[in-house]
């Protein structure tokens, strides 16, 4: 099989290489994959900016889709046939993880999607909304679920709810999809009018220019009335002191990204005034994933591709993924 390994830091050093089909024990499964999208983690990962704690060769990338086509003789909950995409956390089943539920990630701790077949326990798959493709569903996994984790099991937003959606990129598409799909109010930022105007054909009720509107979290607020019910936060430094002021008294950031930086750096007054809540989010669960899915199936959800690649170009969507000049995801189809 076609597979891409990392020897050592560096994209100069991910290299397609030949290797054996892998092998399945009892209550495991083959997936015949057919497609993965790319995160700014697998990146990072890549370049060595993620976790030094790497055991090469790595195969990498999370989140991918596929086919299962062959099954262990102790498995009962998938078939083969079925189409799947693996768990970013494989051992996340539900609830909180309290102890070693989020110590294996996929294309980290434990080898990605970047290869034609692999192997995972009949647990750690959720099935494919049946509308759509396997590229479409490699978007699911991390961004995906990152969005809906915020928006549904966090912060319960419903139609009577208003939310600011940092950026253009993979999680911000998605809150944007699901988070018109619940009926709410949704505003937007982005660097790009062009992205802008992309999203308001996708539903955004308001879109900023954030680099023509630096202070941007008035602005927000006064759009909602008295401030916004959440803020998904993508940028991390710089941007937190405008979500504070974008957020209604009670209002929910869930902490995502740090693609402007990891220092948040604001005062504790505006989080004291507002009665803000804080909520870290690290992606989520098998069971919040599952009814992701569900809802997508139920509103014929597409998530939003910006760029496609062949296999043997995934070194070039990596490369892509760090210029920023993407709406939505940048995903690998295998079949191309
Ligand atoms: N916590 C988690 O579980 C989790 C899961 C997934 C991702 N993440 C993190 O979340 C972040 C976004 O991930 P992604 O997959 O959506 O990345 P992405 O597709 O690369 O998108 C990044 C977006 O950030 C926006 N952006 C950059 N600087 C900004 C700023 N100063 N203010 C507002 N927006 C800004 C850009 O918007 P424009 O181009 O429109 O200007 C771009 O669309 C990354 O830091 C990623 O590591 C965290």
């Amino acid at each position: 099989m076609r597979a891409w390994e990392l020897d050592k830091f560096g994209l100069d050093n991910l290299t397609l290489v030949e290797r054996e089909k892998p092998t399945i024990g009892p209550t495991e499964i083959l997936v015949q994959l057919q497609a993965a999208s790319i995160n700014p983690r697998d990146q990072q990962i890549v370049s060595g900016h993620f976790s030094q704690d790497v055991n090469f060769p790595l195969i990498p990338l999370s989140d991918g889709a596929g086919t299962v086509v062959e099954v262990g003789n102790q498995v009962s909950r998938v078939a083969i046939g079925d189409r799947v995409t693996p768990l970013f956390f494989p051992n996340w089943m539900d609830g909180d993880a309290h102890s070693g539920e989020r110590r294996i990630s996929g294309g980290l701790e434990t080898q990605g999607v970047l290869r034609d077949f692999g192997v995972y326990s009949e647990d750690a798959v959720v099935a494919i909304a049946e509308h759509l493709s396997f590229a479409e569903a490699a978007c699911l996994p991390c961004a995906g679920l990152t969005a809906w984790t915020s928006l549904v099991p966090i912060a319960n937003i419903t139609s009577a709810n208003s939310v600011l959606i940092q950026g253009t990129g993979g999680v911000a598409i998605a809150a944007l999809q699901f988070a018109k799909a619940l009926g709410a109010t949704v505003i937007i930022l982005s660097s790009s009018d062009k992205k802008l105007e992309r999203a308001k054909r996708l539903g955004a009720d308001h879109c900023i220019n954030y680099v023509d509107v630096p202070n941007w979290g008035e602005k927000v607020f006064q759009l909602a009335g008295q401030g916004v019910d959440l803020v998904l936060e993508i940028g991390g430094t710089g941007t937190m002191e405008n979500s504070l002021a974008a957020i209604r008294n009670g209002g929910h950031i869930a902490i995502i990204g740090y693609v402007a930086g990891a220092d948040m750096g604001v005062s504790v007054f505006p989080l004291i005034i507002k009665c803000a809540h804080l909520h870290g989010i690290a992606t989520g669960n098998r069971e919040n994933y599952a009814a992701m899915m569900n809802f997508i199936e139920a509103h014929g959800i597409q998530p939003e591709i910006g760029k496609r690649y062949a296999f043997n170009d995934a070194n070039k969507a990596l490369a892509d993924l760090e210029h920023g000049t993407h709406f939505g995801k940048l995903v690998i189809d295998y079949q191309l």
